[in-house]
């Protein structure tokens, strides 16, 4: 029998029912992942507020205020909280361009943007069908307009077969970012997650922060930088910090990248249970006993 609305919900993730499964258990079925994208756009949008108060993002931002970027490519937005920051702290003059699986977190995007004065251009071109086993997400050509002060473009990074030429066909980039990778409760489900066999979070986070490092390769000039930035254990040992860029040279190996730096701030997880941080482990997998948590900005530099 189903929870009551208020109670936790049947998946472990101890939100409540209404928070997480009820809309998508109630979809019909060539509706559900639509509305699991919708449920988490939902929530992610209360906790990056949180974020955003906290000053998490203005943190990310001004760990590449050095580098002065005037063209990012920002990969999961979400809420759009993150660009907000991104020009804040970097200038109003820096041109953005935000990918997002999620349709409903792209409009979310434009919203919070909107609220800042900030006309974004939308661009939606996924498609979901049923298979007998999950769903397809399937991307459509892309074109758009590259002067724009920030476009908003639907597309998965892990499965786009028009996105790379159509990024660089806008003109290569100085910096792209990816700030805290998560995903909706049915990504599990897309029939190309499936076929990767990408079963846990940690596993998930791993299969787009590499495709993030691979794009990143593709789209950055000479002397661009990706910026990754995670939750995690505070690396604030030798060991804690040579695991964790380890981890991500093991990463960027298959790119030209090369990690050049590490740094971090303490953190707080929202006191609220919405969208949970999920746990990013270095290279040894070590999960330690207490966790002293912290936002953790890698950063790669493609070679001149
Ligand atoms: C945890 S949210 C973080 C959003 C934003 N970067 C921030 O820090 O507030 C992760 C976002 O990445 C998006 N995402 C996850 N996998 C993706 C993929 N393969 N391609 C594009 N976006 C993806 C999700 O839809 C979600 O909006």
């Amino acid at each position: 029998m189903a929870p009551g609305r208020n109670e936790d919900c049947w998946c472990g993730s101890k939100r409540k029912y209404k928070h997480c499964h009820h809309d998508i258990d109630n979809a019909p079925d060539d509706q559900k992942y639509e509305t699991a994208q919708r449920v988490y756009s939902t929530n992610w949008t209360v906790t990056a507020r949180k974020h955003s108060e906290n000053g998490v993002y203005d943190w990310l931002a001004s760990q590449l205020v050095s580098r002065a970027p005037k063209r990012i490519l920002d990969i999961g937005c979400g809420s759009g909280h993150g660009l907000v920051a991104m020009r804040e702290v970097l200038g109003n003059d820096v041109r953005i361009v935000a990918v997002d699986e999620n349709r409903a977190c792209l409009d979310s995007a434009r919203d919070t943007l909107h609220r800042q004065g900030v006309a974004a251009q939308v661009v939606h071109r996924m498609t979901v069908s049923q298979t007998p086993t999950g769903f397809n997400h399937v991307a459509g050509p892309l074109s758009f307009d590259a002067d724009s002060a920030c476009t908003l473009i639907e597309s998965d990074i892990c499965n786009d077969p028009f996105l790379t030429s159509a990024l660089l066909d806008s003109g290569q980039f100085d910096a792209v970012t990816i700030w805290l990778t998560g995903v909706h409760m049915l990504r599990q489900f897309n029939v190309n997650v499936m076929e990767n066999d990408i079963n846990s979070d940690a596993t998930h986070r791993l299969y787009v922060q590499n495709a993030a490092y691979e794009l990143a390769d593709a789209v950055l000039h000479p002397g661009g930088i990706l910026q990754v930035g995670d939750r995690g254990q505070t690396p604030d040992t030798p060991l804690l910090e040579a695991d964790l860029l380890q981890a991500h040279s093991h990463q960027a190996s298959v790119t030209s990248l090369e990690v050049k730096s590490l740094a971090h701030c303490p953190y707080n997880e929202p006191g609220q249970r919405r969208t949970p941080m999920v746990f990013t482990p270095g290279s040894a997998g070590l999960i330690p006993d207490k966790l002293e948590l912290a936002i953790i900005s890698v950063v790669s530099e493609k070679p001149q």
